[in-house]
């Protein structure tokens, strides 16, 4: 029996936690669609049903050949066994609602575009219209489960939306679980997480809800890394964990300017400083920037929300996070242009990689979207690989960096090439954008062949074998190295 159990029994509470047989998940993307068809796959005697607007989506999961919407090493598996028997994926978002009894909201909430807070706070119009949906179809109580990264306080104003809004005899407990998976290792992630938190109100009501997704875990999650705390902690700590993750990416891209130029290895000062158990290794490989769809979100979050409390320190120590990461973006970018003479006007450059990392097709907030507008604003020509990324998305985030472009003159000047081998044809120069493995393993000889020479390699995540690439007469930059070329 754990501790909130006991704490349970011993408020010996009219109110019991449900017995959760029937999950909704309200959003098919990158945290509801894996995350709940985990839930589907380790809890087989509960029936999982995620639901979506976007009918291409839905589809997308439901596809005979399964090709998933989203790429997840791990996760056509998962389907596979879950899809049909407990797992379902439907447009029909009222029925997804009104069937089950505990529901999670796992929305996109993107930093806002316009008005108040535009730029840094989030947009949480989608999730107060997922939240009004349920309170007008529900017609029994439920348990809602925010899962999407929002700013603190959310969960109250989804209660009052509820509650306002609410049929009589209906009841909603709002709970924060939010979720702590990384694009790339998100099945794995899942099965075996660090841990899992649920906030909620302490009240009989709200400690009964918490009991009941605590239950849930339970059939896969160790007892002891669920965590219970109060929704506003909860909260905040989803913050917090991101923002910590990506200061410490910061401080040691910050490390590497410095490397850079003194002639230290990046590489090596991660791995002395890392060695110490007080700061451990994880999360200091400098890169040419953070991307993802939660870092800066998150931090940008956490700024507005510090300057609504009037602590203009605190948002000014999390905003130089980004800052900093904005400078790694530029800095690289400034280094590929020096490097080749000054003038990369009419030059050819090879991007490898246009996802945010390895192992994904996002390409939200992707380094390798500033580095090809300012190759682009410089007036390069760039010839784009990525094994994963769909066509349609690259030129959609082109668009979006270059607004004021036409989409006719942004297709003159970047070509989408089918390998890294064409992509690197008749190019002066190969920036490494993002750390898949194959560009570790690609036949450098032949691409060094079809090059312009001199030939460059700017490594903008320390992926490749500079010494190896230089024997064979490549001319190679690496992040937080200080000899060049
Ligand atoms: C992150 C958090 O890790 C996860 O817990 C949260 O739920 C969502 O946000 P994600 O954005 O999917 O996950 O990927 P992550 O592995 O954290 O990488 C984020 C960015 O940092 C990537 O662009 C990655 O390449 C970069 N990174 C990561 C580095 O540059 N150096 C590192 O040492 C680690
Ligand atoms: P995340 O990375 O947070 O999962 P995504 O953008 O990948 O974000 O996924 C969010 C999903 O939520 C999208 O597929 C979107 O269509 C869906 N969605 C947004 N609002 C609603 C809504 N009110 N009802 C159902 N689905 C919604």
């Amino acid at each position: 029996m754990d501790a909130l159990q006991d704490r349970f029994k011993s408020q010996k509470l009219s109110t019991s936690p449900v017995k959760v047989t029937k999950i909704c998940c309200i959003g098919a993307g990158y945290v509801g669609g894996p995350t709940c068809a985990v839930i589907a796959l380790k809890c087989p005697h509960i029936q999982v049903t995620i639901v979506d607007l976007n009918e291409a989506r839905v589809d997308a999961w439901n596809s005979e050949d399964f090709k998933l919407p989203i790429y997840e090493p791990g996760l056509e598996e998962v389907v596979r066994k879950a899809r049909g028997r407990n797992l379902f994926f439907s447009t029909d978002v009222d029925k997804g609602i009104q069937d089950a009894d505990l529901i999670f909201v796992s929305v996109n909430t993107p930093t806002k575009k316009s008005g108040v807070g535009a730029g840094f706070a989030a947009d949480l119009n989608y999730v107060e219209l997922a939240t009004r949906r349920i309170a007008a179809v529900a017609n029994s109580s439920k348990i809602v489960v925010e899962k999407s990264t929002v700013p603190c306080r959310t969960a109250e104003s989804m209660r009052t939306i509820l509650e306002a809004n609410s049929k009589p005899g209906c009841h909603f407990d709002i709970l924060s679980n939010p979720e702590f998976l990384a694009e790339g290792t998100a099945i794995s992630d899942l099965f075996a997480p660090d841990r899992v938190l649920i906030g909620s109100l302490q009240t009989p009501e709200g400690i009964a809800a918490c009991v009941a997704l605590k239950d849930v875990y339970k059939n896969w999650v160790p007892a002891e890394k669920v965590l219970t705390v109060g929704l506003w902690s909860s909260e905040l700590s989803k913050l917090a964990a991101n923002a910590m993750l990506a200061q410490r990416i910061s401080s040691i891209n910050a490390l590497s300017a410095i490397c850079e130029a003194t002639g230290a290895n990046i590489d090596e000062v991660a791995h002395a400083v890392g060695k110490d158990t007080r700061v451990g290794p994880k999360f200091l490989k400098a890169s040419v920037g953070f991307g993802g769809s939660c870092f800066q979100k998150d931090i940008l979050n956490l700024v507005y929300l510090s300057e609504s409390l009037h602590l203009p320190e605190v948002a000014a120590y999390w905003r130089q996070v980004v800052e900093m990461n904005e400078y790694q973006k530029r800095r690289f970018a400034k280094t590929v242009v020096d490097t080749l003479f000054n003038t990369i006007t009419g030059k050819r450059i090879a991007v490898l990689g246009f996802a945010f990392k390895a192992d994904t097709g996002d390409t939200r907030e992707s380094a390798a979207i500033s580095l090809i507008r300012d190759f682009q604003d410089e007036r390069a020509l760039v010839n784009v690989y990525d094994p994963q990324v769909p066509h349609d998305q690259i030129w959609l985030d082109l668009q979006e960096a270059s607004p004021r472009l036409p989409i006719e003159q942004i297709k003159k000047q970047v070509t989408i090439c089918p390998s890294a081998l064409e992509a690197c044809r008749n190019a002066e120069a190969v920036v490494i954008a993002t750390e898949w493995a194959e560009f570790r393993e690609i036949d450098w000889e032949a691409v060094y062949k079809n090059m312009n020479k001199p030939a460059f390699v700017f490594d903008g995540r320390l992926l490749v074998d500079a010494e190896k690439l230089r024997k064979i007469g490549f001319k190679v930059t690496s992040i937080g190295r200080g000899e060049r070329l």
